[in-house]
């Protein structure tokens, strides 16, 4: 079984990122071939910052490391050192219809927020197709905001097989129902682009202070409080321990927990969840070579098997 996944490098990773993907996709490293790479062609439809980007990618890279990927039982790399993605992308393109793209929810709400859109960012779910079908890949771990791209992958593979005879397998998404959208500190998703991370790395101070700033209502602390589930500190504390956080909500339902107690108890479980990671990633960190040349040895390898795969695309279709 081949797994594959990427993120992009458009800002510092969150809770979000590591629990609805990062985490699911450490654990398949022990269950199949596992792929997974920075979307750094991706982060150009909404980061046009060189020096960010490049700054970003690094981070990335020493997050994912930091977490837990392990590069000798996964391949890593930066997705614009394969670029053979794009030459698949332009010939998928070609069998990807108009209303495909234009019913995508997120190209959908990316403009509904302001943003003018480009082609690159209408045409990003071809480019994610791409990147899935260039390595045969069967599953992808994603959070549930991803899904529909994956679905737009399998119709667009399900396409060029009916047209050009069978090349590509048909992947299927792999969505962990019980982290599939970690809320935010507002009570939104939790995502880069609404402000309202808990990063992974957040400085200590900085995310105490966030985390000890989430609004909550103003019953006392002895009032019993039937919506337990409900609250932000329960919902985030069941996501990081989920035992210790099915215990809080007894607390808080019963009443005589205050909401002060239990925002700080999320923030110390937070802080000690990633301790190792924070300890693993300050030495990585200081070994940046070694980060270097994990990225370059895992694009070796992709790339061999990305041409092979895109080789298969190009006799199926009569350009070789
Ligand atoms: P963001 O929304 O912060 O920009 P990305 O789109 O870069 O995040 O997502 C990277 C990966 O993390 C994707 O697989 C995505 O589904 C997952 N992910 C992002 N936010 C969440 C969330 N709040 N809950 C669960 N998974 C998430
Ligand atoms: N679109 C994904 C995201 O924003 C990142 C991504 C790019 C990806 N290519 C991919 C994820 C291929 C899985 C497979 O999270």
């Amino acid at each position: 079984m081949r797994i594959l996944s990427g993120i992009q490098p458009s800002g510092a990773l969150h809770l979000g990122n590591y629990f609805g993907m990062m985490r699911p996709a450490i654990e398949l490293q022990e269950q199949g071939e596992a792929f997974y790479f920075i979307a750094n062609y991706h982060s150009m439809t909404s980061l046009y910052d060189a020096a960010e980007r490049r700054k970003n990618t690094l981070d990335v890279a020493l997050d994912f490391l930091a977490c837990g990927l392990d590069p000798q039982k996964s391949v890593f790399w930066r997705q614009s050192d394969v670029p053979e993605v794009t030459e698949l992308a332009w010939m998928l393109s070609t069998l990807t219809p108009m209303g495909l793209l234009e019913r995508c929810h997120s190209y959908k709400d990316k403009v509904a927020k302001g943003i003018s859109p480009n082609h690159g960012l209408f045409a990003y779910p071809v480019l994610m197709a791409a990147d899935i079908l260039i390595f045969d890949s069967n599953v992808v771990p994603v959070g549930r905001d991803q899904k529909q791209h994956v679905e737009v992958t399998r119709d667009i593979a399900i396409k060029f097989n009916e047209q050009y005879g069978p090349t590509f397998v048909v992947p299927e998404p792999r969505i962990r129902d019980d982290v599939a959208a970690v809320p935010g500190i507002d009570g939104q998703k939790m995502s880069k682009s609404y402000g309202n991370t808990i990063e992974i790395f957040g400085e200590e101070k900085a995310t105490r202070k966030r985390i000890m700033g989430i609004v909550m209502d103003s019953r006392t602390p002895q009032e019993p409080k039937p919506d337990a589930d409900k609250n932000l500190a329960i919902q985030l504390l069941k996501v990081i321990r989920p035992a210790l956080g099915a215990e809080y909500e007894e607390k808080l339902r019963a009443g005589g927990l205050g909401y002060g107690d239990l925002k700080k108890k999320l923030f110390e479980t937070y802080w000690e969840y990633f301790a190792p990671a924070r300890a693993r990633r300050a030495e990585l960190a200081a070994n940046l070579d070694h980060v270097h040349g994990v990225l370059r040895a895992g694009a070796a390898r992709a790339r061999e098997l990305a041409t092979t795969v895109l080789q298969r695309a190009k006799l199926a279709s009569g350009l070789e």
